[in-house]
């Protein structure tokens, strides 16, 4: 794996996670569409981004935050907007995500990766995604999650 596919639906380039071919999503019919468009993905990153913030569950990774998270909720929302086959907010603001490098600085070990995926897992829940769009953003954000691991455990 080089590095973080940016366009996930077919036509753009594999990310190499093959549990994504299972799924119907293409130009007509994007990841983004599914969950609501600007709308959707707004609500999904401003309700992960409360819970990791009043959930003391989550503390492992708030505290590798900083105080104000206005910035990093902005930067997921515009990231998962392209990533998700919507607008490029993320690419067109700061170019190529190079998520990885991006989150060298915080230790990021399984249970930072589980704390992620579980306050996701909650923040998924509680907007209500379901079907196919659910399936495919579990699979497709326990990969990166995973791929976000820069500590021998
Ligand atoms: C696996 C556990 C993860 C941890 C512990 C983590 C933690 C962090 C932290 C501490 C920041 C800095 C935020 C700030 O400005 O205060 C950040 C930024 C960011 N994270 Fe994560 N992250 C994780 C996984 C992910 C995943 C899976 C995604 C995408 C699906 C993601 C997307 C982003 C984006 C887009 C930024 C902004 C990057 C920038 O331009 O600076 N992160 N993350």
């Amino acid at each position: 794996m080089t590095g973080l596919p940016i366009q996930p639906v077919p036509g753009g380039e594999s990310s190499g996670d093959p549990s994504e071919d299972a799924f119907s999503f293409g130009p007509d019919n994007t990841p983004y569409d599914a969950l609501g468009g600007n709308e959707g993905v707004q609500r999904l990153v401003e309700t992960f981004y409360d819970m990791m913030d009043c959930d003391d569950r989550f503390a492992g990774i708030r505290s590798l935050h900083k105080p104000d998270l206005s910035d990093a909720t902005g930067k997921l929302y515009e990231f998962l907007s392209g990533w998700l086959g919507g607008p490029q907010l993320y690419v067109e603001k700061y170019g190529h995500p190079k998520l990885r490098g991006r989150h060298m600085p915080f230790p990021i070990g399984e249970n930072e990766r589980d704390l992620w995926m579980m306050c996701m897992t909650d923040a998924m829940n509680a907007c209500e995604v379901e079907g196919e769009i659910r399936s495919f953003l579990d699979a497709r954000f326990a990969h990166v999650a995973n791929f976000m691991r820069n500590q021998e455990e």
